[in-house]
Parts: C-alpha cells; structure tokens; sequence
C-alpha cells in the first residue's frame, strides 16, 4: 500500500500545487525504503505520461463524467497506470485501490478496473500530449514535432553518457557512437553499476544538453563561467575541455552534487555559490555559458509532470529572468570573448525570441553559427546560426532532449 499512497501524493503535489516531481519526492516519499519509493515514482511517472490516454478511457467507461479532482479518478488513474502499463498482476491492483478510495465510490473504482481486466483495455501505442502543450507546440512548431513528441515520450529513452576522453573504440560494444567523447546505451541498467562509474571516466548526459559546452571548444586555459551551473553536467564537460571553470549556482543543495560530480569525475572548477541576479565577477573572462533556469518543456521524456505543470504564465516569468541573467552576464565577457546561451526549452520565448530581443538590446553582438565538426553530423543550426533540438530529430537512433542553444560573439571592443 505505502508506494501508492506515496504515489497518489505525488500527483496531488504536482497537479494541485504545480510542484516538480522530485521536489514532490521528498515529502510525499518519506518513511519509503529505496525500492518502494522508486515504484512510487515509477507509478506516478507513468501515470502521467500517459494521463490524457487513461482520462479517456475512464470517461468512456462512465456514464457522468468524473470531476477531474475527485479521489476515485484519482485512484483510478494510478490503478490503471500499473495495470496498462507497468503491468502489475490485476488482483494486486484492484486490492490496492480500492482502500485508497476513502469513503468514495469503491464500487465505481472496482467495476471500471474489472471492466479493464475483462475488456483487455489497451493504451494507443503513442501516449497524447496534453492540450495545452500539443497547442503550443502544433502553433510554435508543426503537428510533425507534436507527433514526434508523443512517439518521443511515450517509452523510455536511452541513457546518454558524456566522456571527459574519447574511450577506445572497443570499450563500449553495447553502445553507439553519436559524437565525439558519447556513447548511447539502451533504458534500463543501473548508472551506478555500469563499468567506471566509481572512476569517473564519464557522467550521464542527455546528447542535446551536451551541445552548448561543445560549441566552447577546447579552453587551453582560459577561463569560462559557467552560470547555473549544478548539478554540473557542463562544468564537468567545460573543465575536461581544458577551461579554468568557475561554477556559479543560487541552490546550496545542487552545488553539493556539483561538487559530489567533480569529485567522482576528478575535474576541478571553483565553486561559486551566487545569485546571478546579484553576484559578480571581480573581472571580465574569455567565455561564459548561460545555462538558464527554463520551463523545462524540453526534458518532457525524463520528466513527465513538466508538461502537466507548466503554464504560459511560468513560461513568461522564466523568460523575463532569462533575460535578466543574459543582460547581466554580456557585461562581464571580454571584448571578442563568446557567450553561450542555452535552455532546456521547447518554447520560442526562452529560445529564439529571447535571443533575438537581447541582440535588439545589444549593439554589436552578433551570433556565431557552428562550424562544421562542432555539431554532432546529423544536428545542424538554423538559418539565424542557432541550434535548436526539436523532437523527432535522431528519432531512429532513440531521439533527443528538446534544447536551444545560441553562441555568441562580444564586440571587438
Ligand atoms: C538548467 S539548470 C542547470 C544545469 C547545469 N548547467 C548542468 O549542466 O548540469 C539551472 C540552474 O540554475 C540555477 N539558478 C536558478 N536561478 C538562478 C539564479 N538567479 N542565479 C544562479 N543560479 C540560478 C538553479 O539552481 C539550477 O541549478
């Protein structure tokens, strides 16, 4: 009974009070050994991966109309997530939800999950946005990417790992090669137990959240910023890469995993805790690499409750301190020096249009478009010089985080 409990408070967290998933975690998961509480987030990720195909499928069983906040459509919907799709055996799960209905219509919740077991329901193959972001995205981008979004979320992604050196060519048999110093590895092994973890040789990164580092070349160096910085997948990349890193981020508790990340990895970079929209540099520096806080719209495989969560009016506040922090950081880069820009973002107000609005604001600032060999071969920038990860790109190969990154140049001075 514990996960599901803990699982019915997560998605209360997350769809009554627009908590993340793992902030969410914590309260909810209290008291839960480590195999209960993964099988709660597992639930609970499910569950909304695939909450509008569920929805569906209970509203059709019913003849009024569940209200969308009432505990048995909540039950119901966690009871159906286990059975469709993580495949747990029917008594178990008909024999949990029902105590978890508390008063409500116990007789409901059993005869639709009955129903379910007798009928063989099924969920479609590809699991349905939900409307707000399938509009957002068919008006943004196309229905294509909206479709490509959907097969893209709808199992689980493969594991990316970045290398700090290219690893022989023998090393990693099981995997596939996508750019230099990457592997790509099927879902479902243990990060921890793979070979090297506890040497440190590489750390897991989505292939799109690599981009932006990469576009920093080799530093040979020099120094580079590194703003929001933790958990320090970039830092990690920048400080291989040869840079003098110095890591800033507001959160105390993601710098402690920055730092847990360098030690594991044997990197270096200071450590910085600051609030970009206060702190400073005590002198200007050759790079900078703004990896802003975002909605977050792009990471929608790994964490389903973003697309449930998110609303334009976040979309616009993440994109006001965007903005902010990218006014701010353009003060500190030396004449000639490069500032990148990145986001974990599908939407066009935290990517292209924020951009293009700073490049208004800043005279003399232009974007500096990668050069061929900087991007992974089958990723190229569009026509303005940026590199935007929609889904459906690498479709084949296991696909990608949707991302947008732009490089760019200071004036000469
Ligand atoms: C997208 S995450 C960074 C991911 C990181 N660059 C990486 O590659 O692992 C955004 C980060 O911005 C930090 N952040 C948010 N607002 C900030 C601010 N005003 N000043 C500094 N850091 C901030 C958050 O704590 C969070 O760690």
């Amino acid at each position: 009974m514990a996960p599901r409990r803990a699982a019915l408070r997560l998605m209360d967290a997350i769809l009554r009070r627009g908590d993340p998933l793992d902030v969410a975690m914590h309260a909810a998961a209290q008291g839960l050994t480590g195999a209960d509480r993964a099988f709660a987030v597992a639930i609970a990720s499910e569950t909304l991966r695939w909450m509008v195909d569920i929805d569906a499928l209970i509203d059709g069983a019913t003849t009024q109309i569940l209200p969308d906040d009432v505990k048995s459509r909540a039950v119901l919907r966690i009871a159906l997530a286990q059975l469709l799709v993580l495949k747990s055996p029917g008594h178990a799960v008909v024999s949990t939800a029902l105590p978890l209905v508390d008063g409500g219509p116990r007789r409901l919740v059993h005869a639709i999950l009955s129903r379910a077991q007798q009928d063989e329901w099924q969920l479609p193959e590809r699991a349905t946005l939900p409307l707000p972001a399938a509009e957002r995205w068919a008006e943004q981008w196309d229905l294509t990417t909206v479709e490509a979004a959907e097969a893209g979320w709808s199992g689980p992604p493969p594991i990316d790992l970045s290398f700090a050196a290219e690893p022989d060519a023998d090393e990693w048999p099981e995997a596939v090669s996508l750019a230099p110093r990457h592997r790509r590895l099927p879902r479902g092994q243990a990060v921890e137990a793979m070979p090297g973890y506890a040497e440190g040789g590489w750390w897991v990164q989505d292939l799109a959240a690599s981009l932006p580092a990469r576009l920093l070349g080799a530093g040979q160096g020099r120094v580079v910023l590194d703003l929001c910085a933790a958990p320090g997948g970039k830092t990690m990349q920048l400080a291989a890469a040869g840079w003098k890193v110095i890591a800033v981020d507001s959160s105390a508790k993601r710098l402690e995993r920055l730092d847990a990340n360098m030690r594991r990895t044997g990197l270096s970079a200071e450590i910085v805790r600051g609030d970009v929209r206060s702190w400073e540099p005590t002198r200007s520096v050759d790079a900078i690499l703004l990896d802003a806080p975002c909605s977050a719209t792009g990471i929608f495989r790994r964490h389903p409750d973003v697309l449930h969560r998110i609303e334009p009016r976040q979309i616009a506040e993440m994109a006001a301190l965007q903005a902010e922090l990218l006014a701010r950081a353009a003060r500190w880069v030396k004449p000639d020096g490069m500032l990148v820009y990145a986001t974990c973002s599908l939407e066009r107000e935290e990517g292209e249009d924020q951009v293009r609005a700073f490049l208004d604001r800043h005279a003399g600032w232009t974007v500096e478009a990668p050069r061929a060999g900087e991007l992974p071969e089958t990723i190229a920038p569009d026509s303005e010089g940026f590199v935007r990860t929609l889904p459906g790109l690498l479709a084949d190969d296991g696909g990608l985080d949707g991302f947008f990154v732009a490089r760019l140049r200071a004036p000469a001075g």
